[in-house]
């Protein structure tokens, strides 16, 4: 089946970088949010980011005028209906994910793909919500997401073949990189990436290191482009915490446990970046 038509859950910070790549491609996009303010902020980035690439002149304007023509925002999940594929980019809460798939699986024709762009909930367990767990997959795209050249492609236990072979093709159309992973706590880039981030912030409770300085050691000794404080503080600090619990609830080793000061900090509302204060203050 041709894919035309995609529908994307989640007017996010990640929903609107996939609408914004899905649309710049050619593709017809259903932008599904709960609320208008949502939608219309949203579109407000999409246009913005648009716009940056034709200053970057890697779009023209007419190209940008037709993204955003392709791109239709909605309250109402049923006007997924007519849709060839779903992405799902929805708050990272299992049950509002439980929810939306369960929906999704009566709203969409049996034959549709349903992927979800989840950091850390397993592609297995929301498969398993539906009718067609073989159709049901992840695919995790990076922030910010017209830029990032990844997809991670989680195949769940049940996700077939075919499945796969689809999302892949489509990743490569978006001009993405994708590459197969299989379902396991925090797939690879953030069962790697969460402990690096975790032991950093454990060099800064113990003393071992200024926030700067370990910053400065990732920077010009590992070529790393920022450190992972600054990263830490980029993601989120209550997402970095929520993942490393979901590491060491699904993979039970000591060496996951979070570090005492993100949970401190978390719970003093320092969530980095987007609350003014993390490691550094903004
Ligand atoms: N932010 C990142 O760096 C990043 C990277 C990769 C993957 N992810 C994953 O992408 C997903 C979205 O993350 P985000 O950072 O864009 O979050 P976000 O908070 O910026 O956006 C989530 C959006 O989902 C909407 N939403 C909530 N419930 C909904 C529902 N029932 N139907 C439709 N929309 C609903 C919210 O209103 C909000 O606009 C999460 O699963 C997250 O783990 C995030």
């Amino acid at each position: 089946m041709e894919i035309r038509r995609v529908g994307v859950i989640g007017a996010g910070t990640m929903g609107n970088g996939i609408a914004h790549v899905f649309a710049r491609c050619g593709y017809q996009v259903v932008l599904c949010d709960v609320e208008q303010r949502f939608l219309d902020r949203g579109l407000a980035a999409i246009e913005k980011n648009l716009e940056r690439e034709v200053g970057k002149s890697k779009i023209t304007a007419d190209d940008k005028a037709a993204a955003l023509k392709r791109i239709e925002p909605v309250l109402d999940r049923r006007r997924l209906r007519d849709c060839d594929f779903v992405v799902e980019a929805a708050t990272e809460k299992f049950e509002i994910k439980a929810d939306i798939f369960r929906d999704l699986d009566e709203v969409g024709r049996p034959e549709i793909i349903l992927a979800t762009n989840t950091s850390s909930i397993s592609i297995t367990r929301i498969a398993g919500l539906t009718r067609r767990a073989d159709k049901v997959i992840g695919m995790h795209f990076f922030n910010p997401v017209p830029m990032m050249k990844l997809v991670e492609v989680i195949r769940g236990l049940a996700t077939s073949e075919e499945t796969f072979t689809t999302v892949r093709d489509l990743a490569l159309k978006l001009e993405k990189t994708p590459v197969e992973v299989n379902d396991a706590p925090g797939f690879v880039s953030n069962r790697v990436l969460m402990p690096l981030l975790n032991e950093a912030m454990y060099t800064v409770m113990e003393g071992v290191a200024t926030p700067e300085a370990v910053d400065e050691v990732f920077k010009l000794g590992m070529a790393h482009p920022m450190g992972p404080l600054t990263l830490a503080d980029f993601i989120g600090l209550d997402v970095c915490l929520d993942i490393m619990r979901v590491l060491q609830d699904g993979l039970g080793d000591p060496k996951y446990r979070p570090c005492p000061l993100l949970i401190r900090m978390v719970d003093a509302g320092w969530l980095g970046r987007k609350s003014g204060r993390g490691f550094y203050r903004y």
